[in-house]
């Protein structure tokens, strides 16, 4: 069976109150539109997606993505849009329709919704709501499905009906492409309705199937930034609990937000509050997330603390280190096993060597530290002349004093000391001590200043 998803995103989106395209407003990270794209991986088929308004902004966003488009010019409603994509679907093909404001549709429902379906039958995904105001109602004869009325062009006794539409279907390609030939737009809003295609199917003896959906949070539509965010709400308690299931302890589920894929590579990781994973983060075991972190595309290994308020990108930590409070580590950093990055300490595109340490208040750019090396508070590798980034490495065992500039490209050999306050500028020799400081004085006639 050959798929073909369509999904609509050519509405305006105006209650959005944002310059943005609807569809692009993000849930977890990810864009609606790239939800319900990723929601039909699982079935292997083709994706095409119906755009109109901010049509430019939403295909560039989603570049990456293995979709095709259809252009729909004027929104002439949900018949018309999906016609759009018709020429790239063929009579055998089995047509899934979603929306791209609609984000939290799960696999395992569309998967039932495809499974078991022939040219005979169709299926429907509805639900019922205790307010069933706006949308389209589900009338039923017999319990058989004969169409669907939208709420405009329902009569009073149709309006009681708590059963809707949530707009999503599949069947077959060709009678769909049938259907919507013949669809018109006499009804209230001038609409070319899709959800006429129901009677029409009924009138075909295609036999109409309700599925429903395992929460209401998967057909919910997003038309406000209110519901927006109580879809990420949503969204988010639910990864709360899947990581609570795997093993995570968390200081409080509502005050974790993941945007992005968290992996738990092992049991008993604690998070503590006030915590935002982007991008793919895996936590080893028994590792400790201390408060008000921010953590994106980053692999920590166990029992390794990260503490209060420590911002780490794109770097690797190993096991057993011990990172912040404060710290920062940037894009191509790598802590070796045991590892310590202390307060104030900012790490960028550097190794730092097995049992390491740089415990307070440093910057290290671009270098290559050794073993077991000491780096005193305040070192800051000037690893820029203003163009170009130079390195340093700093061999095992080193230790520098306080206060030192190492000023790059420059090597500070294996066991050497630097003296507090130095400003290498030459390569230090190993298993020596290296300072570069002015003789001290103290000027014996000297005398304080008194007030004129
Ligand atoms: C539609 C259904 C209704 C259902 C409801 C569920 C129809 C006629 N009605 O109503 O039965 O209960 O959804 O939310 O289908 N769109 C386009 N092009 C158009 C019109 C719409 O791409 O010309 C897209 C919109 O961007 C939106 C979706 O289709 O994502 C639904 O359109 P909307 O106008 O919200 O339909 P409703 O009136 O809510
Ligand atoms: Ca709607």
């Amino acid at each position: 069976m050959n798929i073909k998803t369509i999904i609509l995103a050519a509405g305006k989106g105006t209650r959005m109150k944002s310059n943005k395209a609807k569809v692009l407003h993000q849930i977890a990270g990810k864009s609606m539109l790239q939800l319900v794209v990723e929601s039909v991986d699982d079935l292997a088929g083709d994706v095409i997606v119906v755009y109109g308004h901010d049509g430019e902004q939403v295909q560039q966003a989603l570049q990456g993505l293995d979709i095709t488009w259809a252009e729909q010019n004027e929104q002439l409603g949900t018949g018309h849009a999906v016609q759009q994509a018709m020429p790239q679907v063929k009579q055998d093909d089995t047509v899934l329709i979603l929306y791209g404001d609609v984000p939290l549709i799960k696999p395992d429902t569309l998967k039932k919704m495809i499974s078991g379906l022939d040219s005979k039958t169709l299926s429907l995904l509805t639900v019922k709501l205790s307010d069933p105001s706006g949308y389209g109602r589900i009338v039923r004869s017999n319990d058989n499905i004969c169409k669907i009325v939208e709420q405009k062009d329902a009569t009073k006794e149709e309006q009681l009906i708590n059963e809707v539409n949530t707009g999503m279907m599949a069947v077959n390609g060709g009678l769909l492409a049938g259907w919507l030939s013949s669809l018109k737009n006499d009804n209230t809003q001038n609409e070319y309705y899709l959800t006429d295609v129901i009677e029409m199917a009924v009138n075909d003896g295609v036999q109409v199937k309700a599925f429903h959906p395992e929460d209401e949070y998967e057909v919910q539509g997003v038309n406000s930034k209110s519901q927006l965010n109580q879809l990420e709400r949503h969204y988010q308690t639910e990864l709360a609990e899947r990581l609570m299931d795997d093993g995570a302890t968390l200081a409080d589920k509502s005050r974790l937000d993941v945007r992005g894929n968290l992996q738990l590579k092992g049991l008993d990781t604690f998070i503590d509050i006030n915590n935002v994973f982007e991008g793919d983060v895996s936590l080893g075991e028994n590792v400790i997330i201390g408060p008000n972190c921010v953590i994106k595309n980053a692999v920590i290994g166990s029992n390794t603390v990260i503490k209060a308020n420590s911002v780490l990108e794109d770097c690797m930590v190993g096991n057993d280190c011990n990172v912040g409070p404060f710290a920062r580590l940037r894009p191509g950093t790598k802590l070796a096993n045991g590892a310590m990055v202390g307060n104030f300490v900012e790490v960028k595109k550097s190794m730092v060597g097995e049992g390491s340490k740089i415990s307070h208040l440093s910057y290290i750019g671009d270098a290559e530290i050794g073993k077991g090396v000491n780096i005193g508070a305040g070192t800051i590798t000037c690893n820029y002349d203003g163009v170009n980034k130079f390195k340093t490495v700093i061999e095992d065992g080193a230790f520098i004093g306080s206060g030192t500039q190492l000023v790059a490209p420059v090597t500070v050999g294996k066991n050497a000391t630097l003296g507090a306050g130095t400003t290498l500028s030459k390569d230090a020799p190993g298993d020596t001590l290296t300072v570069t400081r002015a003789k001290q004085l103290t000027l014996k006639s000297w005398k304080k200043p008194t007030k004129e």
